[in-house]
């Protein structure tokens, strides 16, 4: 069943029922105001970061799920008969309802009894504000007497204290009115130098700040009692709950449509001069009237829209495909890319499913974003990069988040993951691959933010290698640490208390768990950055990255190999993980993919055995589980993965990130069909049709689709934040369309499913617009380049050097 469609013209996402099975939702603000807004307007918006600079409330798992948001209410002054024209919270039956998901902005639209209220939301560029465009039309054959009211309410600042602390929250919160104008300003008395905004383009016929006040005792969002009255309340709040509601009156003639413009927005004042009058308690407006004033025009609304549109539009035309397949094409071209750059803003912080309190930014989790967008915006990846490696310790190691705000590591979350640093060596090779900006690598950056302590980024890189090098387990393979990127198989945690942390939570030594996976990636890794010591390391680094690839290499294959796949781990008792040996968990998904996308048992018939294995015990129709078989209980010594039930989460569940190693594993044994195959199977808009048992938003990743041994097998959970927006990019893009940036230049080497005819492509690259045209001319998957007609020795495109900016790249793949 479908709940929508595409519009792939718009690039948008139609939702055509308001009752989807969960909230389907949209990220506004790409810079550093956000907002999370859902198929019924629900949602909230901060300011950087989720946690520290909350600027509206949110209520976690409520009744309804998605309650609060960016209401607006529209009220029959006639017959005092009131609706929400975003179908929530009033519920009323809408006529025509849609809601069309853009890149970065909303527009819902529905009809009740002749009245026609289309808003949109979306934040301007380059501002720290959201603007609301609700266009009214009066559909009647007589003249309507409405009125309008909007509503949010304020949370005080930081998220996490604004849920718990009721003792003080009930007593700070603080507003000012001044024309029309709603000034949330909690703690701005204190040591806040900034407050947020709430402004309406129309005279008002009153306003509310007090919860209270507009709802009425013991009533909720559905039924506020200014609304059902048809007059505000005219509130001043102090304490309690600071809310902002404007009330407008209009008059429409039969056929006349308004705009009315409400503008919620954030700002900081500087900290000698955040009093107007001086030496005052009250806000300085000053600085903000003007803006105010600006976005409150129709014409400077739509200019900034179209603007967005341009923005939009520019970033996606770094890559552009054409192939035999609309899924493909649509998650490739749009949605994908789209959500790729939702994960480089938010990395696991805000979703409907990350609360905006627990994450900051992952180093693992940035670090994998990166490869999914460092085409679009490469000058940000940069900066990130340098963000992250300033978390990265000088024993090698790292924080394993840090907070947005701040860009200070966070140690609340843990640290010890073993496979963190070495994420940063890939980051950082895709981004030079990406843009041959080796400077980079000279940049000084401190560990652990600390002034005095900085090196080139370079050195970090070495230390990255080193790390793992100094923390060999008794086989020989990388000691796991807290875990690898599986945060669930915690190998030294062994608890046995209800509550305590999985991710922080020590009870050995650490000095026997060793992980298959970080072989894999070490391996992987030492190569890149060989590759890279190449041309920047002192003489002699380069072969010495070689020479711990393959010894590392060899032990995976002596320790690590199981006889039809890679081992997983060892655990602290030396027992293997993911093992024929073992009584449940005998195969998992990780080490399959990561060790032949290290090049380990490619040669040797290993890799296909490997492959074959996750065919016959992991593939399912809705994707590739994470192992079996699934824990049926709780083992101590392994910690938070056998927690879940079976077929959730890590424990057997179909945990998306991990699939396109697979597919990228599949495409380096040639096998095209089967890459493609397990690409369709999680591809979002292919499983539009299948909405129902899927339940998330058929236009982006969820983290996990349940597994076979889960009740409800094929329904995603989590979606939107998540390393599968990333990997399912890359793996569709540079491994089976095989356009690829490499040191060199853009290699073409496709591995395409057998039916495919080609494909064709446009390809921004170091400034040069590369159009490809894939032709397949026998079924293998060699590749035959001609550039601008010119034929070529191997398969990479290099930059011309004599300026031309648009180059004709033919290949045949034979
Ligand atoms: C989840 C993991 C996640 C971890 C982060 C666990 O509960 O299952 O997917 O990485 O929390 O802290
Ligand atoms: C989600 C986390 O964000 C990521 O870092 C981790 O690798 C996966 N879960 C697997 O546990």
């Amino acid at each position: 069943m479908r709940l929508g469609h595409f519009d792939d013209q718009a690039r948008e996402y139609v939702i055509t029922r308001p009752d989807t099975p969960l909230p389907w939702v949209n990220y506004l603000g790409s810079e550093a105001y956000f907002g999370i807004i859902s198929n019924t307007a629900g949602g909230y918006s901060f300011y950087r970061d989720a946690r520290l600079r909350r600027l509206t409330r949110h209520r976690y798992n409520n009744a309804p799920l998605d309650n609060g948001g960016r209401y607006l209410y529209v009220r029959d002054d006639a017959g005092g008969e009131y609706w929400s024209p975003t179908w929530q919270p009033t519920r009323r039956s809408l006529e025509n309802y849609s809601c069309r998901h853009g890149l970065n902005y909303t527009t819902i639209q529905s009809t009740y009894k002749g009245v026609t209220v289309r808003t949109r939301y979306f934040v301007p560029l380059g501002e720290t504000l959201e603007v609301w465009q609700a266009e009214i039309t009066n559909g009647r054959t007589q003249a309507a007497s409405l009125s309008l009211f909007s509503a949010i309410e304020f949370c005080l600042w930081d998220a996490l204290d604004d849920a718990t602390n009721y003792q003080r929250n009930y007593s700070t919160g603080q507003v000012e009115i001044v024309e029309g104008v709603i000034y949330h300003k909690t703690e701005y008395r204190e040591r806040r130098d900034h407050f947020a905004y709430f402004a309406c383009s129309e005279p008002l016929a009153g306003y509310d700040t007090q919860r209270e006040a507009f709802l009425g005792p013991y009533r909720g969002w559905s039924e506020p009692a200014a609304v059902e009255r048809g007059e505000s309340g005219n509130s001043l709040a102090h304490g309690w709950q600071p809310v902002g509601s404007h009330h407008v009156r209009l008059t429409l003639a039969p056929g006349e449509t308004r705009t009315v413009i409400f503008v919620l927005g954030y700002h900081e004042n500087p900290k000698d001069d955040k009093f107007d009058p001086p030496g005052s308690q009250t806000v300085n407006k000053r600085t903000v009237k003007p803006l105010i004033a600006r976005h409150l025009q129709p014409a400077t609304v739509e200019a900034a829209f179209q603007g967005l549109r341009e923005y939009w539009r520019g970033l996606l035309d770094n890559l552009q495909v054409q192939t035999p397949d609309p899924h493909t094409d649509r998650m490739v071209n749009v949605w994908n890319a789209y959500q790729c750059m939702i994960t480089f803003n938010m990395s696991r912080s805000a979703s409907y499913f990350e609360s905006g309190i627990g994450r900051g930014m992952g180093f693992r989790d940035s670090n994998q974003d990166l490869l999914g967008f460092v085409h679009m915006i490469p000058d940000r990846a940069r900066e990130r990069i340098l963000d992250l490696a300033a978390t990265h310790l000088e024993t090698g190691g790292a924080y394993h988040q840090y907070q947005p705000l701040t860009k200070r590591g966070n140690n609340d979350i843990g640290g010890n993951f073993n496979d963190d640093p070495l994420w940063l060596i890939l980051g950082v090779s895709a981004y030079i691959k990406e843009t041959g900006d080796w400077s980079i690598l000279d940049e000084r950056v401190p560990y652990d933010n600390q002034p005095g302590s900085e090196t080139p980024l370079y050195e970090h890189l070495q230390r990255c290698v080193r790390y793992t090098l100094d923390r060999l387990g008794p086989h020989g393979l990388p000691l796991i640490g807290r875990a690898d990127w599986n945060d669930c198989l915690n190998l030294n945690c062994f608890s046995d208390t209800p509550g305590q942390s999985f991710q922080t939570t020590t009870n050995k030594d650490g000095k026997v768990a060793e992980s298959v996976f970080i072989a894999g990636l070490f391996v992987l890794a030492a190569k890149e950055l060989a590759d890279v010591a190449d041309r920047r390391g002192p003489a002699g680094e380069a072969r010495r990255y070689r020479d711990a690839a393959s010894r590392m290499e060899a032990t995976t294959l002596q320790q690590g190999w199981d006889g039809d796949w890679f081992r997983r781990a060892y655990d602290d008792s030396g027992q293997p993980v993911g093992s024929k040996e073992c009584e449940e968990g005998k195969i998992f998904i990780e080490p399959q993919g990561i060790c032949i996308m290290a090049g380990i048992g490619v040669g040797d018939g290993r890799a296909l055995k490997s492959l074959d294995s996750v065919k016959e015990h992991l593939a399912t129709p809705h994707g590739i589980v994470l192992q079996q078989p699934a824990y049926s209980r709780y083992y101590l010594q392994l910690g938070e993965i056998s927690s879940y039930p079976p077929g959730y989460k890590e424990n057997a569940g179909i945990f998306c990130h991990t699939n396109p190693w697979i597919m990228i594993a599949e495409a380096i044994a040639g096998r095209g069909d089967a890459a493609y195959d397990y690409y369709m199977r999680i591809n979002p808009s292919a499983r539009e049709a299948v909405s129902e048992l899927h339940r998330c938003e058929p236009y982006v990743y969820a983290q996990m689709i349940a597994g076979r041994d889960a009740a409800t097998h094929g329904e995603a959970k989590n979606s939107w934040l998540t390393g599968t927006a990333a990997w399912n990019y890359v793996a569709i893009t540079q491994w089976i369309l095989g356009i690829r940036p490499t040191l060199d230049g853009l290699q073409i080497a496709p591995v395409l499913p057998g039916a495919w005819p080609g494909f064709s492509a446009t390809r921004r690259f170091r400034g040069v617009t590369c159009h490809i045209t894939v032709e397949r001319t026998g079924p293998g998957n060699s590749v035959e380049l001609t550039v601008d007609g010119v034929p070529q020795t191997g398969d990479v495109v290099s930059v011309p050097g004599d300026g031309r900016t648009d180059v004709k790249v033919r290949a045949r793949v034979s």
